[in-house]
């Protein structure tokens, strides 16, 4: 092997560089940092009084930061320190708020790494060992799915750019003329069917497509608010009769607002029947592939033309980290078929030039932190944990059913659980009962829960994200209810 000798610098030409790229200084604060997430993790799981969110209004905080700047000193373990308390606490098991997983440590630790190493991914040349890593690690989801081997496809930050991904390739692949060329048929609009449940990322993909509001007709769902696969046929023909040829149909494994699946495996003979794409938002549950015991939930999974599976929501990674996977991996270079000949082939069309196949050009190295936790604690990891959180939002749902002053929204198949408080004696309007409720429940700060609308009505939303969160705990929610709606009254 050659040796280069490259000037050795002992004195960079200017002392911030030198200092901002000092190893020893990085090797110093690095140690500390580790010691203030460590204390900050056993406080986060064992404390009883730190509060889960801290009091925040937005121009309190601008004015603070922007006051902070101006300040003449700065120590970055206290801006650290600063930033912790004023941030949301993810690993606390009173967050059963929004779909945020708590991190496995090591892959935060891992994503450092990939910080520091900071490989581009736009082509292999840009991240070789990382895009080797990324298709492994396709590889190995697209098993758990189901998917031959012919199956492939690509990690991009996030589900909403995941389904858009997907449904640009459903859009070229679907179409009989080059569209991703020529740009959109003005006498053949295109259409996707779905519920009116799916995430919002599915109808912004259409309009983002050019389809407009008509880019996406609903089906009907029924009262589990899950797809009414009875509806399917007289809707797509309502769409026919009036002019709009629909290409996909989207399956919710499982919806955003209820967490309750589609019937897939019937969604999969519909689109086979009508040779329609079918792509599945598995950005939550698709991730039930790698349990026994919850895996039938995403019956038919295996026969969708496309998959999206968010890492960050229930596979324990930092945000964000979303697989796109098709069934048949060559509708993977259908997405894009952009031109940029100073990175990207013409004729050739390799794997391992994820530029072509994303959103991104410069990516950040998404696949290393799951490869980690792959090779560390194996898929019994992912097993133990969604097993737990779905038994856990089961249970939940149980609890609340034996309650004669609460509801649920819709029976659960997750641990996603809508319910709200309704006491006999109570004659307001439950709405903004349930809705002050919640607001004395951020103030009160033990736990982190969300609202949302199911047939007009609003109910308190938990997500059970956090391995942590018991159902001791979730009895503690409902009794600081009932407490509040003493002090309402
Ligand atoms: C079903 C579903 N799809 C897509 C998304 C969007 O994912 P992301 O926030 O990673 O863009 C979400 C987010 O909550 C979701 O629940």
């Amino acid at each position: 092997m050659k040796i280069f000798t490259f000037t050795v610098y002992t004195k960079p030409m200017n002392k911030m560089l030198q200092q901002a790229f000092d190893p020893e200084e990085f090797r110093k604060e690095g140690h500390k940092l580790v010691d203030l997430l460590t204390t900050y993790l056993t406080d986060c799981f064992s404390s009883q009084t730190m509060p889960v969110l801290p009091p925040s209004v937005p121009d309190e905080l601008f004015a603070f930061w922007t006051a902070d700047l101006k300040k003449p000193d700065f120590n970055l373990q206290e801006f650290y320190t600063t930033l912790l308390s004023q941030s949301n606490h993810i690993h606390h098991p009173g967050y059963i708020g929004h779909q945020v997983v708590p991190p496995a440590p090591i892959s935060a630790l891992t994503e450092m790494l990939e910080a520091m190493l900071n490989n581009g991914m736009a082509i292999f040349e840009m991240g070789p060992a990382a895009t080797a890593i990324e298709k492994v690690v396709i590889g190995w989801l697209s098993k758990h799915i189901g998917f031959g081997a012919e199956a492939d496809g690509i990690l991009t930050s996030g589900g909403s750019a995941g389904n858009l991904t997907a449904l640009l390739a459903a859009r070229q692949a679907m179409s009989n003329f080059n569209i991703w060329e020529e740009g959109n048929d003005s006498n053949q609009p295109f259409a996707l069917m779905v519920s009116a449940e799916a995430h919002y990322s599915v109808s912004r993909a259409a309009r983002i497509m050019g389809w407009g509001e008509k880019g996406f007709v609903k089906v009907p769902v029924n009262d589990r608010m899950q797809l009414d696969a009875s509806k399917l046929e007289e809707t797509l023909i309502d769409a026919q009769n009036s002019g709009i040829k629909v290409i996909a149909l989207v399956g919710n494994a499982c919806s955003t607002s209820t967490g309750t699946y589609d019937p897939l495996d019937q969604m999969a003979d519909f689109a086979a029947r009508h040779n329609l794409w079918f792509h599945i938002d598995g950005a939550h549950g698709g991730a039930a592939v790698m349990t026994e015991k919850y895996t039938h939930l995403t019956k038919g999974i295996d026969r969708a033309d496309s998959v999206v599976i968010d890492f960050h929501k229930m596979m324990l990674t930092p945000a964000l980290t979303t697989a796109v996977i098709f069934r048949n991996g060559n509708h993977s270079f259908e997405t894009f078929a952009q031109k940029a000949e100073y990175l990207l082939s013409q004729t050739q069309k390799p794997w391992y030039d994820g530029a072509i196949r994303t959103l991104e050009c410069t990516k950040k190295m998404l696949g290393v932190k799951v490869y980690a936790m792959i090779r560390q604690y194996g898929d019994d990891l992912f097993r133990e944990y969604i097993t737990y959180a779905y038994d856990l939002g089961l249970s939940f749902a149980k609890f609340i059913e034996e309650q004669p002053d609460f509801e649920l929204a819709v029976k659960p198949d997750c641990n996603i659980v809508c319910f709200r408080y309704c006491p006999k004696d109570f004659s307001g309007d439950l709405n903004t009962l349930n809705a002050s409720i919640r607001i004395n429940i951020l103030k009160d700060a033990r736990f982190y829960v969300v609202q949302t609308q199911v047939n007009g009505k609003t109910f308190l939303r938990v997500t059970l994200m956090n391995p942590f969160t018991t159902l001791a705990d979730l009895t503690l929610l409902t009794e600081a209810i009932r407490d509040d709606y003493a002090q309402i009254l």
